[in-house]
């Protein structure tokens, strides 16, 4: 039997006004709930991604997790029903002159239930085989009475392209497949936005699977179609950007870089200008997410702030020889770097000062000479 290691929480009437909170004693986290005059303690960190269980809220007698929804018993620990072997430490808790203790050696154990892994949860390892090449059209149109699309077209005669000359390559638009927003796990705490994607994970109707299967295992290179809208990137590219978050966040969270030795590159076409802008934005997104990036990039065409006459826009590029044969070359560039970094050996572990999330404190003052030579 262990020993008792009692912890004054404080006067039960206080305790008393807040249903379910979240005590920190030390490096021990309890989910403190009081409903129908009992209190009840378990621990305040969730089986699934340790989620703060107290800052969660009651849901009759289960804690729910704020993070994902998993439940567990108030009292008992215990999953819910279906789940009770999934189940977090509960603590014991005595009453004493007006106060409340909890006995911070716990009176049960913790189990992780078993939960069948997503496909996507797997290791890296890329499978064997010649360049592949992703094609993404971020391009929103009626498919039942469709369009021509400028950045899709030259996208497809890209894709054409590389498949002539003996690459695998294949397009997801994205409109095709039916996903949801981010929904901002990443806004609750960076542990609680997970690879695979937390809306991948609990909503198996959710497709965009599809692209991180693709992007994370499988492309070589990768080529996004982007038309401008007032300036920017499509509402389509931004709704898959945010959902990217999950893969960036993995870096951010585990050092984990997913998309190693991966190009990126774009098309990019309007009836109007800011090429710059959607430029820059796709740039600076996909470096943050591990690519890299052959000479010249992207490929783009507009005709401008004063010309708003799109017939002759698509006209332009329907007829434009030059222009396909560049998305042509764009493949090819790709090409050429993706067989090149295949080649070549995995770069060593990077510092992480100066990259995104690094966190303050890996940026370390110091005090003398000496310290610079270490
Ligand atoms: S449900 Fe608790 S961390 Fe995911």
């Amino acid at each position: 039997m262990t020993d008792a290691n009692w912890h004054d929480l404080g006067p039960i009437e206080s305790l008393r006004t807040r249903e379910l909170q979240q005590i920190e004693i030390g490096r021990t986290r309890v989910a403190l709930s009081y409903s129908d005059g009992r209190f009840a303690a378990i621990s305040g960190v969730c089986n699934h991604a340790g989620g703060p269980l107290g800052d969660g809220a009651l849901d009759g007698e289960y804690v729910r997790c704020p993070w994902h929804h998993y439940k567990f018993h108030r009292v008992t620990g215990e999953g819910e029903p279906g789940y009770e072997d999934d189940r977090v430490p509960r603590y014991d808790l005595k009453e004493e002159g007006g106060r409340l203790y909890v006995n911070l050696t716990a009176a049960s154990s913790r189990h992780k239930g078993k939960h069948d892994k997503h496909p996507l949860d797997r290791s890296l390892d890329r499978d064997p085989g010649g360049i592949r090449v992703l094609g993404i059209s971020t391009t929103m149109m009626d498919d039942k009475f469709p369009r021509y699309s400028t950045s899709e077209a030259l996208l497809d005669t890209a894709i054409a392209h590389a498949r002539s000359q003996g690459m695998d390559a294949r397009t997801i638009r994205l409109r095709d497949l039916s996903f949801r927003h981010c929904e901002g796990y990443y806004s609750k705490a960076a542990h609680a936005c997970t690879w695979p994607c937390s809306i991948t994970q609990m909503d198996p109707s959710d497709q965009l699977d599809r692209v991180y299967e693709a992007l994370v295992f499988w492309a070589d290179v990768i080529i996004v179609a982007m038309p401008i809208r007032w300036g920017v990137a499509s509402s389509l590219y931004f709704k898959m950007a945010e959902r990217l978050n999950c893969v960036q966040n993995q870096i951010t969270i585990r050092n984990r870089i997913m998309l190693r030795n991966k190009v990126a590159s774009f098309i990019i076409t309007g009836g109007q200008d800011n090429v710059q802008a959607v430029a820059g934005q796709a740039l600076q997104f996909f470096s943050e997410l591990g690519c890299q990036f052959p000479q010249f990039p992207y490929i783009a065409h507009s005709r401008g702030w004063s010309a708003e006459d799109m017939e002759n826009n698509v006209r332009y590029v329907q007829n434009s020889p030059e222009l396909h044969e560049a998305a042509r070359e764009l493949v090819a560039r790709g090409f050429e770097l993706a067989k090149r970094l295949l080649a070549t050996q995995e770069l060593a572990e990077m510092v992480r000062a100066g990259r995104k999330a690094a966190g303050l404190h890996v940026v370390k003052l110091v005090s003398n000479a000496d310290d610079h030579e270490r």
